[in-house]
């Protein structure tokens, strides 16, 4: 229905939130997250009097004991990053739709060419452009998508901001005044222009390029990372793997259900030689870049736990699904053999 488009993919996530939630609310978040939504989740939303409650990102009948009527959204990954765990959409609109909340989705991992999250009931999403919408890490950007389907009027004490009249804006009430732009509309007029979070414009400008070519690269990105994923599930070195297109991976069921066209680009895995070793790996890459982004059209590798995900304890780490021998892909849009190439002789670096 309307979009707005942000400095960061950060900007959109905390926006959406802030749009409907305020000192002595709760959202609930499902917890295998983005390490940044995570801190924000955990540490920093705490700080202006908003809980979150995390659920089980696999487990969408645990939603209803967490809910009061100080409740005022649910957010969730698409494709959790970085577990590479997919979420049932639809499952977790349907518990979401019965307590009167909406469906917040972040969609950064597959993007609209790979999953339309408002076809399978979520209400709003975001996307950290910065990732493959920009594709070359070029950009730090961010957009909220409201899908102008959630019934905002019809839970009006859930959602004070939109139904009731605002003092931000001159005590519009906005679910009177654009009807099912009210959230989309707000987001813009109240959070945007009073904290300013704006898009620079030459990086909206390398964005419309990424997205000329965002259908290619989801096509190769999802190619590439099916092949790095079944060669790693073969090799002595490598413990386990997480992959959503792999044959028997925990995700797989889930991932037909809700992806479209491939299963992405992000591959996770864990290396057979522990923390240690994960390091290791990575400093041996040679065509694979070590960097902290998705997204880009060249491969991309990280050790989470001790470089994205290092402020969280053991215990978060556990919840998030990051282990400590775990390495995340972004597997880019090279040759396959070139990709194969580097990750043997990396690995072999990890003996
Ligand atoms: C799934 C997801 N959402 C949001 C973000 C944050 O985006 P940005 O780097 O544009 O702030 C990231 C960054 O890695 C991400 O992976």
């Amino acid at each position: 229905m309307g979009a707005l488009a942000l400095a960061s993919g950060s900007a959109a996530n905390t926006y959406a939130v802030l749009n409907l939630a305020g000192t002595g609310d709760n959202i609930i978040a499902l917890s295998t997250l983005y390490g940044g939504t995570y801190a924000l989740f955990a540490h920093t939303l705490p700080q202006f009097g908003i809980e979150v409650r995390f659920v089980n990102p696999d487990k969408p009948e645990e939603l209803a004991a967490l809910v009061d009527d100080r409740t005022r959204l649910v957010f969730g990954e698409t494709i959790g990053n970085p577990k590479i765990n997919v979420i049932d959409v639809r499952a977790w609109a349907d518990v979401a739709h019965a307590q009167g909340l909406p469906l917040i989705l972040d969609n950064t991992a597959p993007t609209p060419i790979l999953c339309r999250p408002f076809e399978l009931g979520a209400d709003v999403v975001t996307h950290a452009a910065t990732k493959y919408i920009g594709g070359h890490g070029t950009s730090i950007g961010g957009v909220i998508v409201d899908s102008g389907n959630f019934d905002w009027a019809a839970h009006s004490d859930r959602f004070p901001g939109l139904t009731k009249p605002d003092g931000a804006y001159h005590g519009v009430v906005w679910t009177e005044a654009v009807g099912n732009l009210a959230y989309i509309i707000r987001a813009r007029t109240v959070l945007l222009r009073n904290t300013g979070a704006a898009v620079a414009p030459l990086n909206s400008w390398l964005f419309l390029q990424g997205l000329e070519t965002l259908h290619l690269r989801m096509e190769r990105h999802s190619e590439n990372a099916l092949k790095v994923a079944e060669f790693l599930n073969g090799h002595d070195d490598v413990a386990w793997v997480s992959y959503p297109g792999l044959d028997g991976d925990a995700y797989k069921e889930i991932a037909d259900r809700t992806l479209k066209g491939g299963y992405g680009g992000l591959v996770s895995f864990g290396v057979k030689a522990g923390r240690e070793g994960g390091k290791k790996f990575v400093e041996a890459l040679e065509l694979f870049s070590h960097l902290a982004n998705i997204g880009d059209a060249k491969s991309l590798a990280i050790h989470n736990a001790t470089t994205t995900h290092s402020q969280l304890t053991p215990e978060e780490l556990e919840a998030a699904g990051v282990p400590e021998d775990m390495v995340r892909l972004s597997v880019g849009i090279e040759h396959i053999d070139d990709l194969i190439a580097d990750l043997t002789q990396a690995l072999a670096a990890t003996r």
